[in-house]
């Protein structure tokens, strides 16, 4: 038999590698944006494997390569299926209805259609790829019927799923005119995890119902298989980011960002520029602050980095026009020459740049109305081995389940409640900010990228149990 390559194979909506012109016109490539990529892309460095996606470019047809120290299989997706299977089934559909409804889903059937075409791409290109026995690793919302795809093209596989965002509840879900290909999409898998327990759970609840599957606790019983859900909640690769805090550049960057913003506290947002963050609701927080004589300019500043995505997807547009809008407002009434109350940055940074930027910051601000998990607080919280800054977190955030002790945890629905938080955070003493973030600490380092991933794939190889006889259920 012809051997077929690959022990080890991630299939992801991304390659953690994007294609971008550079000044002079020449492509080239620079970091995808996200968390996926940042939680991925070390994990695959430090095994052998082959990593599946998509260039982030309409229309472009490459050959199998090596970036980074990995090797990427490009997947081509055409302009029309970046509009539909992207743009819109993934990102117009999926990620509102999986984000509590934030904004509204759009529910299409043309775009559905792109959906399955462009998975049914993937899982072929999968199953092309993996060697016999191999492990298949498939990531996200964007590929949820690669699984069962897969499985029927390629039984001898061990199947792996993880969803990076929540799982919704099971009155949300059941919105989605496709919820059952969804679901039986996902059972080809033989683990599927989540962030958070609670998701793993809506899963279980949604196969009861819908598909009416015979279960046991956290095991769906499948095809004659067991599929297993699982939360396993996602984190930072701590190894790189405490390198990067102990280089003298890093370190004279950080400083200098200080310097630039004069001797004001600085408060720091860093985030993709995405309606699930609560950018807006924390800019109108610190805007009030002014308002109400709480802080004055000089005294406190606030940096919002935003990092460009999915700009052509209308709701995307609509916030870019709101953030602009509102940051121009609070300069406009607070500001005064020379001291700003908001720097916005709408750009992309490289991971020494954010490094100083986590450094420079007292006050780590992260309000997401919906997050699977939230990379970026755990990031500030690897960051600071000084001991020294706050964190104020959502509630609404997977990160909140493990950084509750040490985070200024907040509804960020309630503007008044965020102004009291933003306020408490600001005036933390360097005791209770070193205790805070001592107890973050601890549960960031021991729980770090490479423990999730080691922790998902030996559960995965992990011998599973047989199918009990339906009168043992
Ligand atoms: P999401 O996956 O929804 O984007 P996360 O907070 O989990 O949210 O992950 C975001 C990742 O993207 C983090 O690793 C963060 O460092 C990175 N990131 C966010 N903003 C920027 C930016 N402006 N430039 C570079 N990287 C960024
Ligand atoms: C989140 C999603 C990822 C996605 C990333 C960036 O982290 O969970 O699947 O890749 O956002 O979004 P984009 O649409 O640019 O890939």
């Amino acid at each position: 038999m012809v051997s077929r390559g690959s022990e080890f194979v991630v299939v992801a909506n991304r390659l953690p590698v994007d294609r971008s012109v550079g000044a002079d016109g020449v492509p080239a490539w620079r970091r995808s944006p996200g968390g996926l990529v940042s939680a991925i892309a070390p994990v695959m460095r430090r095994r052998n494997g082959t990593w599946i996606g998509w260039t982030g470019a309409p229309g472009e047809e490459l050959e199998p390569f090596e970036e980074d120290g990995m090797s990427l299989h490009p997947i081509a997706q055409s302009a029309e299926e970046v509009a539909l299977y992207y743009e819109g089934f993934s990102n117009a559909t999926l990620w509102p209805l999986y984000h509590d409804v934030v904004a509204p889903p759009v529910y299409d059937r043309t775009m559905w259609d792109a959906y399955v075409r462009v998975n049914r791409r993937f899982a072929e290109a999968a199953a092309k790829v993996a060697a016999d026995g191999a492990i298949v690793w498939v990531q996200d919302y964007q590929l949820q019927l690669v699984p069962a795809m897969l499985r029927a093209l390629r039984p001898d596989l061990r199947i792996g799923f993880f969803l990076h965002i929540p799982f919704p509840p099971v009155e949300l879900f059941w919105q989605l005119p496709w919820r059952r290909q969804i679901l039986e999409g996902l059972l080809g898998a033989d683990l599927v995890g989540f962030q958070l327990p609670g998701a793993a759970a809506n899963f279980v609840r949604l196969c009861r119902r819908l598909l009416d599957t015979r279960y046991a606790k956290q095991d769906v019983f499948w095809d004659d298989r067991v599929v297993r859900a699982r939360a396993f909640p996602i984190s930072v690769d701590v190894g790189e980011l405490n390198d990067l805090v102990g280089r003298p550049e890093v370190i004279e960057r950080a400083q200098e960002i200080r310097g630039d913003l004069g001797d004001a506290t600085v408060l720091l947002g860093v985030d993709r520029l995405d309606y699930t963050k609560g950018i807006t609701q924390r800019l109108q927080a610190f805007g009030e602050l002014f308002g109400d004589g709480h802080l004055k300019p000089g005294q406190a500043v606030f940096v919002q980095i935003a990092t460009p995505s999915r700009e052509r997807v209308e709701q995307y547009q609509l916030l870019r026009e709101e953030i602009e809008q509102q940051v121009g407002r609070i300069n406009g009434e607070y500001g005064e020459i020379g001291f700003p109350v908001v720097h916005y940055l709408h750009s992309s940074y490289d991971r020494s740049e954010l490094t100083a930027l986590y450094l420079a910051a007292d006050v780590m601000v992260v309000t997401p109305l919906r997050d699977g998990m939230n990379l970026v607080a755990k990031e500030y919280v690897a960051c600071r081995r000084d001991l020294r800054g706050a964190l104020v977190l959502s509630e609404f955030a997977g990160a909140a389940a493990e950084l509750k002790r040490g985070a200024f945890q907040v509804n960020p629905y309630d503007i008044d409640g965020l102004k009291g938080t933003l306020l408490a955070a600001l005036n933390a003493e360097p005791g209770e900010q070193a205790r805070r973030m001592r107890s973050m600490r601890r549960r960031v380092i021991e729980h770090d990228v490479d423990r999730w991933a080691q922790d998902f794939l030996s559960e995965l190889e992990r011998p599973v149990r047989s199918v009990p006889s339906p009168v043992s259920v």
